[in-house]
């Protein structure tokens, strides 16, 4: 079966206007839109979302950030698309993110890093099931 990522645009990112410029990214690469949706966050599920970093100091401020504006959440697919989707988001601390990368072009700040991209193919698959619980559209092109 075809790889699949959970991608996030966080609520900076939404706010400064890089949507497009994001999903362009992804598209030119060559992945596939599986999922898109604008959506408001309740905190339970920002928590629920972020479960794993609970005990971490930063937890707080974390959810309060996710909660503050709509984020775009969405559904990419294609081979390597949970690690190459990282690697074109870049470092979680946009001060060691490369230039030509997301977070490495539009952040500085790591509690404002733009973007969220699954850790690895088994959290995708939590997180695709946890933002999409309706599922998602099945398409295949006719373009060739
Ligand atoms: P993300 O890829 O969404 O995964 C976990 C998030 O926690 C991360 O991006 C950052 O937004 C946030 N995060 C990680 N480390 C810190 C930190 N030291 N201070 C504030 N936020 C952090």
């Amino acid at each position: 079966e075809p790889e699949q990522t959970f991608i996030m645009i966080k609520p900076d990112g939404v706010q400064r206007g890089l949507v497009a410029e994001i999903i362009a990214r992804f598209e030119r690469k060559g992945f596939t839109l599986r999922g898109l949706k604008l959506q408001n966050v309740q905190q339970s599920f920002a928590e629920k979302h972020y479960e794993d970093l609970s005990s971490k100091p930063f937890f707080r401020g974390l959810v309060q950030y996710i909660v503050s504006g709509p984020v775009v959440a969405m559904v990419w697919e294609g081979k390597g698309v949970v690690s190459t989707g990282r690697t074109i988001i870049g470092a979680t601390n946009p001060a060691q993110s490369a230039p030509g990368t997301i977070r490495g072009d539009y952040a500085i700040d790591i509690g404002r890093n733009v973007i969220h991209g699954s850790d690895s193919v088994e959290s995708a698959k939590k997180e695709i099931h946890l933002w999409f619980p309706e599922g998602i559209v099945q398409w295949t092109s006719s373009l060739h």
